[in-house]
């Protein structure tokens, strides 16, 4: 369009009349007209793919509801209900695994603690920092001082811990409501900074006149608090929500509840949802991970020029995931030794549940040679097969795609490992048709 444009300029001479000896013959325009651009496939043949809004499916983007996280959504809620009545409300711990919704719902209930203060007319302020971004107590302090209105400024560094938490005190009783600190991601800071930054917060805030501050501590690791000195423990004297990783069922809701928001309606694929959610159910249950899977395939589909997002584009989204160095590593070997690799794997399943009894080297040969004769590799016999698959076998463990045991004196010999799990075996499978199927039991994980 916006070449045409452009031609279509040259074709007038001054005063906007035609000009003939500039004028592009009928011919060359229809030929640019025709040629296809290179950067159509990239935004795809509907505008967007199959996208109406890509925002609903990044990290940022605030849910309206959360599927799924009732209970601690209404826990918390209940937990703060004190500081619509001007009082602070005890310390709250939010705990779970990553991508368990912790950070989600601390935002969904501050949100509505905010809006729900300002319908009562309640002075009232909730600050949410996270620890990851700063180094230690001071600058902690220092941003909620800042995030906080009037008082005087107080320098970036340079006071003593006790005069800063003073200033910040006299700003607290100042603004004569309560103020709930929700400190994210604690346990990015180092131990020692956790314990002076809970000493300070609560030991002193017991000192101040009026309701002060309440406290929502969102942690992956609950023991980091139970490790604290019994003087901060028992300050905190924190009420415990966990927050449980999702299983595929539940990570297919929220996908749903996203897609609705991000997706045009008829974009999803059969299968799609399902399929991400169960990827993201085998990675310890991590919302974040499964909408990362979604979007990439979407994306994958829209660079495809496709509207319709479908299970090979999820396949797609996954050997693109970040830091997926195995898979990478895997799908540049050659044949023979990925081969081996899904006979470790079909060896592991023949054993059934392989944290029990993994498979010895001599089981894993044996399918090894089936998958070769399968794919019609040979290596001039079985006993050349055995030999070049033992060889194979100490490359891939050295490789860190197998786990195999070394044989040394006094050492229990514990079979072998495959240390890539299922969705990056289905990578495999799916980049080489001479591979053959993926044996369709149970999940056969590493670091067993
Ligand atoms: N129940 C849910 N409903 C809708 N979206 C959710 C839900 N749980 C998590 N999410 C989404 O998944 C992503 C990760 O969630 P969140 O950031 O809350 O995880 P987290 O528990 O704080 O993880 P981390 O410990 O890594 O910080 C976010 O985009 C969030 O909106
Ligand atoms: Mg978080």
């Amino acid at each position: 369009m916006q070449q045409q444009e452009t031609e279509g300029s040259l074709r007038r001479g001054p005063g906007g009349k035609s000009n003939p000896a500039t004028t592009p013959s009928v011919h060359r325009v229809s030929t640019t007209t025709v040629r296809p651009n290179i950067f159509a496939p990239m935004v795809g043949a509907g505008i967007g793919g199959p996208y109406l809004q890509r925002e609903a499916l990044l990290p940022r983007f605030t849910p309206q509801r959360l599927p799924h996280r009732g209970a601690q959504v209404s826990s918390l809620a209940e937990a703060l209900r004190t500081t619509l009545g001007g009082q602070a409300g005890a310390t709250q711990l939010l705990v779970g695994a990553n991508g368990s919704g912790k950070s989600a719902t601390a935002a969904h209930v501050l949100a509505q603690l905010e809006e729900a203060a300002a319908l009562c007319g309640q002075p009232l302020q909730c600050v949410r920092l996270t620890c990851a971004r700063y180094e230690g107590a001071y600058q902690i302090l220092l941003a909620l001082d800042r995030a906080l209105p009037g008082g005087p400024p107080v320098p970036s560094h340079g006071w003593p811990l006790e005069r800063l938490y003073d200033a910040l005190g006299a700003k607290l009783e100042a603004l004569g409501g309560p103020v709930v600190l929700c400190l994210d991601e604690l346990d990015s800071l180092s131990p020692p900074a956790i314990e002076e930054v809970l000493l300070l917060l609560t030991e002193r805030s017991s000192d101040l006149t009026g309701p002060g501050l309440t406290l929502l501590l969102i942690l992956n690791n609950g023991t980091l608090v139970e490790d604290l000195p019994p003087k901060v423990a028992g300050r905190l004297g924190a009420h415990l929500s966990v927050f449980p990783p999702y299983d595929a069922e539940q990570l297919a809701d929220i996908l749903a509840e996203r897609a609705d928001v991000a997706l045009r309606p008829d974009a999803l694929g059969s299968g799609v949802l399902a399929l991400c959610a169960a990827l993201a159910a085998q990675e310890h249950g991590d919302a974040r991970r499964a909408l990362e899977l979604l979007r990439t395939a979407a994306d994958e589909a829209a660079t495809g020029g496709c509207c319709v997002i479908d299970e090979t584009h999820v396949r797609r989204a996954i050997s693109r995931g970040e830091g997926d160095v195995l898979t990478a590593v895997a799908l540049g070997l050659p044949l023979p030794a990925r081969l081996l690799l899904l006979a470790s794997a079909d060896a592991a399943r023949a054993r059934g549940d392989p944290r029990v009894r993994r498979p010895s080297s001599r089981d894993v040969l044996r399918h090894f040679a089936q998958r070769c004769a399968a794919a019609g590799v040979g290596f001039g016999g079985a006993a050349a097969t055995a030999v070049r698959g033992s060889q194979l076998l100490a490359e891939l463990g050295s490789l860190g795609l197998l786990e195999v045991p070394l044989a040394a004196p006094g050492r229990t010999r514990r079979g072998i490992a495959p240390l890539l799990h299922d969705a990056q075996l289905e990578v495999l499978v799916a980049a080489d048709a001479r591979l053959g199927p993926l044996q369709q039991t149970r999940s056969v994980q590493r670091r067993l």
